[in-house]
């Protein structure tokens, strides 16, 4: 508002110089032409008065005179007198003039002057008589100036009022037009302004019109446009980076623990095969005593156990390059699920595979997508220690690949849900990680997911999990249908 303020007062203070002037020099010509007017017309009776003064009184004497003086002065605004130079102060004819007004009558010339100040004022003209040489009756005619002051103090009180109102109605009007034109647009810049700076990007501000004000709330709009843009560009960027770090800091642990684990299964796996001859030579002796006997075949069957994980442990690290070839996934999770049947029997787990209508050919290395089947159907068993059902579905659907956005395509989708434990949401982000297990010691390495995880990935599809803490988990595995990929390869 301080700058509508300010407008207001330039405008008002421009208005009441202007009127004030106009109303001045009104004033001044008014008095002016007064003041004329009077002079004008002291002068003319002056001399007349000093003309027919003079013949009276060479014609009649000086009663005549006076007498005519008495009828002229009645009720007329000019008064007149006949009075003398070189006569005593005592005189009735005496008159005070200055000498210079003196030397003047003394020339012949006629002088005027103003007698007094104020109210009461009166302007005087003298007149040598006609024809007198030297000079010494003279003709005064007067008149009082204060109708012209009354008038003028009327026409000041006048200019008072005017401006008075004339200052008041522009106080309102460039007040109102100020406040609508200029303070209110300016307000809400200025709180657009601020919210900008604050970071609130999301606001547009309206302010109607075309006049600059509007352009610069246009402006201010584009430019808030603008910066949103920039910031979610950089958002986008800056959480892309940080997902490719994190990717990067993932494969770079697979590597490691990849090459310490062949390292160690490879150290380990001779030994092994020792304890486990020597065990298995121990439990096949008819001569060792049978509690010995029974001892070596624990020695043989955990060191069996042993080597399976040493096995997985090889798996993960040496894992061969996926020979992709097309063909249909219904028969890798029949064989699976076949195999899988009298665990998930001894469990009380019931392998349901739903009947598949349309199962779109994939690229695929059977054997490995056996592991990927095999190792969800398993966690699915786990996850039900009281056993319940495990349902599995084949289906040919449009879905979009999460990590590039070249949009829709056909997909083979492959889900195991069970009613198990489900995964609890802290867990979540981290059952693809390598090693990372919730079971006990000996139960579970960690590192069926991860192996999954690979596998996919190698076949260009990508693995989904959604799964609620006591109803259960859901894994969707996607593969691309192979229109999409054209001839057979080797990945
Ligand atoms: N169907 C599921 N229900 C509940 N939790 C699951 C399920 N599948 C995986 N998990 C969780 O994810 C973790 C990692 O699974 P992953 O298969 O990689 O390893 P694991 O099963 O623990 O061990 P491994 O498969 O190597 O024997 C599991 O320990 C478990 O906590
Ligand atoms: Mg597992």
């Amino acid at each position: 508002m301080r700058l509508a303020r300010k407008l207001v007062l330039a405008v008002v203070i421009g208005i009441l110089l202007v009127v004030v002037a106009y109303d001045y020099s009104a004033v001044r010509n008014d008095i002016r032409d007064a003041e004329t007017r009077i002079a004008d017309d002291v002068a003319t009776r002056g001399y007349g008065l000093s003309v027919t003064l003079s013949q009276v009184v060479r014609d009649s004497g000086s009663e005549a005179a006076e007498a005519l003086i008495a009828r002229r002065n009645q009720g007329d605004r000019v008064t007149i007198r006949w009075v003398a130079l070189d006569v005593p102060p005592t005189d009735k004819r005496a008159v005070d003039l200055s000498p210079e007004s003196v030397n003047e009558l003394r020339q012949g010339r006629p002088v005027r002057i103003v007698r007094g100040s104020g109210r009461g004022a009166r302007l005087v003209v003298y007149r040598p008589f006609v024809g007198q040489k030297p000079v010494h009756d003279l003709a005064e005619a007067s008149e009082s100036l204060d109708p012209i002051q009354e008038h003028q103090r009327r026409r000041i009180a006048g200019v008072a009022v005017e401006s008075g109102v004339i200052l008041a109605l522009a106080i309102g009007a460039a007040l109102v037009l100020g406040y609508r034109l200029v303070g209110r647009p300016v307000q809400a810049l200025a709180a657009q302004a601020r919210r900008i700076g604050g970071g609130d990007l999301s606001q547009r501000l309206e302010l109607g019109g075309h006049d600059e004000l509007s352009e610069l709330a246009t402006e201010m709009n584009i430019m808030s446009e603008r910066l949103a843009g920039a910031r979610d560009r950089l958002q986008a960027e800056s959480s892309a980076k940080l997902k490719a770090v994190e990717q990067l800091r993932h494969a770079d642990r697979v590597a490691t623990v990849g090459r310490l684990a062949s390292g160690v299964a490879h150290e380990l796996g001779t030994p092994l095969n020792v304890v486990s001859g020597h065990g298995s030579m121990i439990a096949g002796a008819s001569e060792a005593r049978e509690e010995d006997r029974e001892s070596a075949r624990v020695i043989v069957e955990q060191a069996a156990r042993m080597a399976a994980i040493i096995r997985q442990l090889l798996d993960f690290a040496r894992r061969d390059r996926a020979r992709l070839e097309s063909g249909e996934l219904t028969s890798v999770v029949d064989r699976t699920v076949t195999m899988l049947g009298s665990l998930a029997a001894q469990r009380g787990v019931e392998i349901r595979v739903a009947p598949a209508a349309d199962v779109t050919p994939v690229r695929m290395d059977q054997a490995q997508l056996q592991q990927v089947v095999a190792n969800l159907v398993l966690n699915a068993i786990q996850a039900m220690p009281k056993g319940g059902p495990v349902d599995i579905e084949l289906g040919a659907v449009r879905c979009t690949p999460p990590k590039d956005a070249s949009g829709e395509r056909d997909c083979l989708r492959l889900t195991i849900a069970d009613q198990g434990t489900g995964i609890a949401p802290e867990d979540l982000p981290h059952i693809f990680e390598p090693f990372f297990t919730t079971k006990d010691v000996g139960e579970g390495t960690g590192l069926g997911l991860s192996v999954c995880q690979g596998i996919i990935e190698e076949h260009g599809g990508w693995i989904a999990v959604d799964s609620v803490v006591g109803t259960g988990s859901r894994f969707s595995v996607y593969l691309p249908a192979v229109a999409e990929r054209g001839g057979e390869s080797t990945a």
